[in-house]
């Protein structure tokens, strides 16, 4: 099966890269299946979210997976003066829905194509894709507080705080075309407080995202480009 499933992969890539020049689809990849999700796990309890880089592992989800998204955008980082290494001050992404690929996904073999799709959405444009017709979930950012925020609309907001991470496999991508300082740790959130309908997400198969390992040299802030999976449970 594993031409099916390559084959499902470039399907939507395709279309991905149509919406983004927006030209009309050329492909009818993608079927038409409804907008709204199915509530309580209908339709995604075949997914089960990745938690081993191969060597560790996060903590199993204990909630009922809600949303399986793949974000695109940055991680920010600042340096000073009293700084040897960059930090980590927010981040900014769009959270495209997974759901128009599911249905194209053979049954059975689990998440391998979902697995590798922040491997090829890092080497599309940021910003054509926020401007693409590819259907989005929401947003991910630091509150004024700094705390990590994921806010899906009417589906529900997750106000996180890290629970567990672990790193990248060594095989992650380390950026758009590969080229980078690597790929972000896989992170499990929890909610911090005054969530709405989310308790727990879960950020793997991560791409990019790294600051370079110094602040010599380098004007803050840095924005890194990423892309990775988010899980979103409740
Ligand atoms: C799920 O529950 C187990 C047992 O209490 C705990 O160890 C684990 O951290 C929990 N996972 C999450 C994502 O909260
Ligand atoms: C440098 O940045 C760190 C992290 O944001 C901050 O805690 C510290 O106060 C900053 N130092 C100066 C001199 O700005
Ligand atoms: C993060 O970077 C983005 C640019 O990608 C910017 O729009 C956003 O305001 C930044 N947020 C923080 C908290 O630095
Ligand atoms: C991030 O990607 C955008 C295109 O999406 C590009 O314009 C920008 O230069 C990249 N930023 C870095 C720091 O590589
Ligand atoms: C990394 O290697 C594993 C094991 O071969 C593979 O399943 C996975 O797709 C690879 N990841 C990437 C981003 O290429």
């Amino acid at each position: 099966m594993v031409g099916s499933r390559l084959a499902s992969s470039i399907a939507f890539l395709l279309a991905l890269a149509s919406t983004i020049e927006a030209r009309p689809l050329k492909h009818n990849a993608l079927p038409n299946i409804p907008r709204s999700w199915p509530s309580g796990g209908n339709g995604l309890s075949g997914y089960s979210v990745p938690l081993s880089d191969g060597s560790q592992s996060l903590p199993a989800p204990n909630g009922t997976l809600k949303f399986i998204t793949i974000g695109r955008g940055t991680q920010n980082y600042t340096c000073n003066s009293t700084l040897s290494s960059p930090v980590l001050i927010g981040a900014n992404a769009v959270l495209l829905d997974a759901s128009p690929l599911l249905p194209l996904l053979p049954p059975g073999e689990g998440t391998a194509v979902l697995d590798l799709l922040p491997s090829y959405v890092i080497d599309f444009d940021f910003a054509a894709i926020e401007a693409s017709q590819i259907p989005k979930l929401g947003i991910h950012y630091f509150d004024s507080k700094g705390v990590p925020t994921f806010d899906l609309g009417s589906n529900g907001l997750l106000k996180g705080k890290g629970l567990a991470d672990i790193p990248a496999p060594a095989n992650a991508s380390a950026g758009p075309f590969d080229q980078g300082y690597g790929a972000v740790d896989w992170k499990t959130l929890t909610d911090a407080g005054s969530s709405v309908g989310l308790k727990e997400v879960y950020r793997v198969e991560t791409a990019g995202g790294k600051a370079p390992p110094s602040c010599a040299g380098v004007t803050a802030p840095i924005y890194i480009n990423y892309s990775a999976l988010y899980w979103f449970y409740d």
